[in-house]
């Protein structure tokens, strides 16, 4: 049988898309029994399919198996039960799946065909379109008129015994039992024939989960709330990656606020920055934690989906808040000090947390020899613990943060890959994350877990290009001492002087990176560094404000 669904042969390399090299495998499963043991952050139950397996798991029809499947693939993108079954429902009310035919004839998916090809659908060797088409190999309409969107789909789900049978191309398949000749759909080629009408796996898991089923009954006998669910489940489906609503533009857009965007209403409130600038110096936190709650509370937005960063301030709520990345501990220490400079001073905490950042940063920067002001830019808002839902902000946890040299497990991806990926969520070139992790080291803002690794300088705290100087130099060498870790030695001495992760090396032993950790290395390159620093941490700062786009 074929894959359906096939995402670019070409995959963004610096994405994680799983670690199976055969499709359809079945390894990104910690237990293949408890499907929400899916590998984090995962979000389709296979590489090179969107939603799960159409024919069942592991190609074998079990609709109730299935519907653990859809539950969490659906779930990770947010979406409820009723959300996923009206968007199953809904979307299956339409259209047709295409398996008529003998799958070897099948030539290359259409993203990795012939240019020639131009894209039109998946192309057979024996010329098979129309009738014959291939894509998932399972075949047949969902209901009698493909072309209608109706409520048969439900009428069929639930009053109709189903079986389990073999597409032409050889899937497995659902099909009604005695279906009446007028309920079957038509021939694609040939109106005057009939054709199959068939469900997939997931289709039944709608009738055979006892959750699923509930909710089909209630479509079923209340297709207005049907309706509703469907327009807000397909809207949210097809806006969750614009972030919140500041984003939308044009007439349509619609007023209502809804939970799922994770809007923040921007402040409008005037407050003396240079007195919560005093306050925050007077305060007595460390350099350390200015800059790392700054980061923290700022590194969460994805430029891939717009979801996350500071703006809201949600680093203060759950579940942020007792995110490993974020040392919760020390985090609530800190936000106790800023939340209280917020209060007297009118200042939103999202703000105060961003300006405290600038803070510690413009003090590194002077114990680094220069004075180079930090940008800030005020109006960010408060959100509340209310327009914060747990089951869509969860999976914006920061299992790696190459940037403060975080990983929370041992990923089958090397570490120095995920950072590549965070950097990429964030919208960073490779230049910009040289300068940003080689500053990072050397202001000591390292995760508690990562101990001094790559922390090539005898003044922490301090703005200097210390990493990527000790990093280039040839008078250490490098030895493994562990998975991730090693340490670095004097060839003279044989003494230790430092140690590092991956995350670190990579920047000496990858040449494109190696040729800004060397321009950045350069005596006459201090000052550019720290220039270059403070305008990428500023894009950071900013990246999840529309605003921004003036701003940066
Ligand atoms: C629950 C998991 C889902 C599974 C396993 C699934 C599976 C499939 C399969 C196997 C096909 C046939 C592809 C082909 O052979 O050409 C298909 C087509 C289609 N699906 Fe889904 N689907 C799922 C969810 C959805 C959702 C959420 C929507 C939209 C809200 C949707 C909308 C459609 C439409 C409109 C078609 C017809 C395309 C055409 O007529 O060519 N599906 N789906």
């Amino acid at each position: 049988m074929v894959s359906f669904f096939i995402l670019q042969k070409h995959t963004e390399k610096d994405v994680y898309w799983g670690k199976e090299t055969v499709p359809l495998a079945v390894n990104r499963y910690g237990d293949p029994q408890d499907r929400s043991s899916l590998e984090a952050p995962l979000a389709a139950s296979h590489f090179q399919l969107v939603y799960v397996n159409p024919e069942g798991v592991e190609g074998k029809p079990d609709p109730v198996r299935t519907a653990m499947d859809v539950r969490e693939t659906f779930g990770r993108m947010g979406m409820n039960d009723v959300e996923t079954a009206a968007l199953t429902v809904g979307g299956h009310s339409i259209g047709r799946a295409h398996g008529n035919g003998d799958p070897t004839n099948l030539g290359p998916e259409p993203a990795g065909a012939d240019i020639k090809e131009q894209g039109f659908g998946w192309v057979q060797k024996n010329g098979g379109t129309g009738v014959n088409q291939i894509t998932s190999g399972l075949e047949g309409a969902w209901t009698t008129n493909p072309d209608k969107w109706d409520h048969q789909y439900l009428d069929l789900l639930l009053n109709y015994e189903w079986e389990s049978k073999k597409s032409p191309a050889g899937a497995w398949q659902w099909e009604p039992i005695n279906l009446e000749e007028e309920k079957k759909p038509v021939d694609l080629g040939d109106p005057t024939k009939k054709a199959r009408l068939m469900f997939t796996d997931a289709d039944m898991a709608m009738a055979m989960d006892p959750e699923y089923r509930k909710i089909s009954e209630k479509f079923y006998k209340d297709p207005k709330f049907f309706e509703d669910s469907f327009a807000r489940a397909w809207f949210k489906l097809t806006h969750r990656t614009m972030g919140n609503k500041a984003n939308y533009i044009g007439p349509w857009a619609p007023k209502e606020d809804l939970l799922w965007q994770g809007n923040v209403q921007p402040s409008k409130k005037k407050f003396n920055v240079e007195k919560v600038k005093k306050m925050i110096v007077a305060s007595k936190l460390s350099n350390k934690d200015l800059i790392i709650t700054a980061w923290d509370s700022a590194r969460t937005y994805r430029r891939t989906d717009k979801r996350g960063g500071a703006n809201g301030a949600r680093i203060r709520l759950n579940p942020m808040k007792n995110w490993e990345a974020n040392e919760p501990k020390r985090l609530s220490k800190v936000l106790k000090v800023l939340e209280n400079i917020a209060k007297k001073t009118g200042a939103s905490i999202a703000d105060t947390i961003i300006l405290a950042g600038s803070v510690g940063l413009e003090k590194a920067i002077k114990k680094g020899g220069f004075k180079v002001k930090v940008p800030f830019h005020p109006g960010r808002g408060d959100s509340t613990q209310a327009q914060t839902e747990n089951r869509n902000f969860k999976w914006l946890e920061p299992l790696h943060d190459g940037f403060r040299n975080f990983v929370k497990s041992d990923y089958s991806v090397m570490p120095e890959e995920l950072l590549l990926e965070r950097a990429s969520l964030m919208g960073l070139t490779a230049q910009e994350m040289t300068c940003l992790v080689g500053g990072m080291r050397v202001l000591g803002t390292n995760h508690e877990s990562a101990k001094n690794k790559g922390v090539f300088t005898e003044k922490v705290g301090s703005l200097t290009n210390d990493f990527f100087l000790n990093l280039v130099d040839m008078k250490y060498i490098w030895k493994p001492t562990g998975k991730n870790s090693y340490d670095i030695i004097d060839r003279k001495t044989n003494k230790v002087k430092y140690t590092a992760s991956r995350a670190d090396l990579v920047f000496g032993s990858n040449s494109i990176l190696r040729s800004y950790a060397e321009v950045y290395a350069q005596d006459d390159n201090k000052e550019k560094f720290v220039k270059d620093f403070v305008a990428i941490w500023t894009k950071i700062m900013n990246a999840d404000r529309i605003e921004s786009r003036k701003l940066n």
